[in-house]
């Protein structure tokens, strides 16, 4: 779990800012869903031979209920969905979320146990262009970030009778080998042998080499809209490239699947800057009408590190300078509330201002501006408090005003407006 520290948080707010207002030119509104969920809603969503069900989740009983902190946001988007009975009311919802989830996995760059998504979810629409449409936002999105070097993965696990066949067939390729198989995908194979395909297990990931692919068995309805998805993307100039082994780990996905990855990045195993899919029957299992579906979701950490790092916008600050020698007098000529006092005048009139209150020499007060990036340094010294003057430091011209007290804030303000905010400017 990571701190986002002052010097990191504008680009995070870049990165959520450009998500939003792209996110709302597609439709899209957001929603704000608790981090706590009843276990039991991603256990059955998210699939318990999923490795963020059987290993990951953060649960625990509190008051006579089972909770558990978020591991993604979909589940919880669609259990809203349902409570706010939405089907009756919109023909269709769009709706995005940007927030810390939380999976206990083993950590690596680029694998965080809190991290951050900015996800959409879409509910009641069958698709196809709105699954290409969806991809489509993605890739807008990212181009937004100055994220260009990525692959579109896309696959379709089909339904219903598709799934069957697709089941059968993998159970009868996978029996021969099950002794080659790891304890976690035996398991898997009496339960849901479409998760051994995902497994990060070695000797499952050789063994599934030659298993049946999906694409092969497509069928029907299932066929067609995959079809009709690539069209569409096609239309959108949307590059892609179809990849017959992404399942992805999580068992609510029907038909169209779909990575986004990072090419040439040090990310690693960690280069899936987005995932998404259609979870065709999730409304429904939550006690909802039947309601087609379709969301991503990408991980904020991995986008900040392909994310080209913009130089620094924040205003620098104007510095004032109490001088601090002998006794403080607390009365109205002490430097130090002096400087408070033009400090908040200055706040007022919106501009960032900094009292520095360290002390010890002017000179190194002075280095502490320049370091901070300020152009102005606002001195306010007993002598000069006598006077009732200020002495403004231009540290860019390296030249000194002294300015009446009552007039610092109109001063810097119009010296602001007049020339360049940096010291070195
Ligand atoms: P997911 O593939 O589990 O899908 O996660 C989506 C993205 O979140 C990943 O591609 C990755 O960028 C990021 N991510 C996941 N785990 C971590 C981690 N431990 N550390 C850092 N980043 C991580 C979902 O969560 C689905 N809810 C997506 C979705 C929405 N499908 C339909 N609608």
């Amino acid at each position: 779990m990571n701190d986002i520290l002052p010097a990191e948080a504008p680009q995070w707010r870049r990165l959520e800012q450009a998500f939003r207002a792209r996110a709302e030119l597609y439709g899209y509104g957001e929603v704000r869903t608790p981090i706590l969920e009843a276990s039991e809603l991603f256990a059955k969503q998210m699939g318990e031979t999923s490795d963020v069900v059987e290993k990951e989740m953060y649960s625990f009983d509190r008051h006579g209920d089972a909770l558990t902190v978020r591991p993604e946001g979909t589940a919880g988007a669609a259990r809203a969905y349902v409570e706010h009975n939405l089907a009756n009311q919109e023909p269709c919802t769009r709706w995005y979320y940007v927030g810390p989830m939380f999976r206990g996995e083993r950590p690596a760059k680029g694998r965080y146990r809190q991290f951050y998504q900015a996800g959409c979810e879409l509910f009641g629409d069958a698709g196809p262009a709105t699954d290409a449409e969806t991809i489509d936002l993605v890739l807008a999105i990212l181009r937004d970030l100055g994220i260009h070097d990525v692959t579109v993965h896309l696959n379709s696990l089909g339904d219903g009778d598709t799934r069957e066949r697709f089941r059968a067939a993998l159970v009868e390729y996978f029996e021969p080998l099950r002794a080659t198989l790891s304890e976690d995908s035996q398991r898997r194979l009496d339960k849901n042998p479409l998760r051994i395909l995902d497994s990060k297990d070695r000797a499952d990931q050789e063994a599934s080499k030659g298993a049946p692919r999906i694409l092969d068995i497509l069928g029907g309805e299932d066929r067609a809209h995959f079809e009709g998805v690539k069209a569409h993307l096609r239309a959108l100039e949307v590059p892609f490239v179809e990849d017959p082994t992404l399942v992805r780990g999580l068992d609510y996905y029907t038909r169209t699947l779909f990575e986004v990855r990072a090419n040439n990045s040090d990310l690693g195993a960690q280069s899936t800057v987005c995932g998404g899919g259609r979870y065709d029957h999730m409304v429904e299992g939550l006690g909802g009408p039947k309601t087609p579906a379709i969301g991503f979701a990408m991980g904020l950490e991995r986008l900040l590190t392909l994310m080209p790092t913009a130089t620094g916008t924040e205003a620098p600050p104007v510095v004032l300078v109490p001088l601090l020698d002998g006794e403080a007098t607390a009365g109205a000529a002490d430097p130090s509330i002096l400087a408070a006092r033009i400090a908040k005048g200055l706040r007022e009139a919106t501009v960032r201002a900094e009292v520095d209150t360290r002390g010890g020499k002017l000179k190194n007060a002075l280095a502490r501006a320049e370091k901070r990036g300020a152009r102005w340094v606002v001195i306010v010294g007993r002598n000069e408090a006598e006077r009732g003057i200020a002495a403004i430091k231009d540290l860019a011209k390296r030249a000194q005003h002294d300015v009446p007290l009552g007039e610092v804030v109109a001063w810097l303000q119009a010296a602001r407006a007049a020339g360049d905010e940096r010291g070195t400017g």
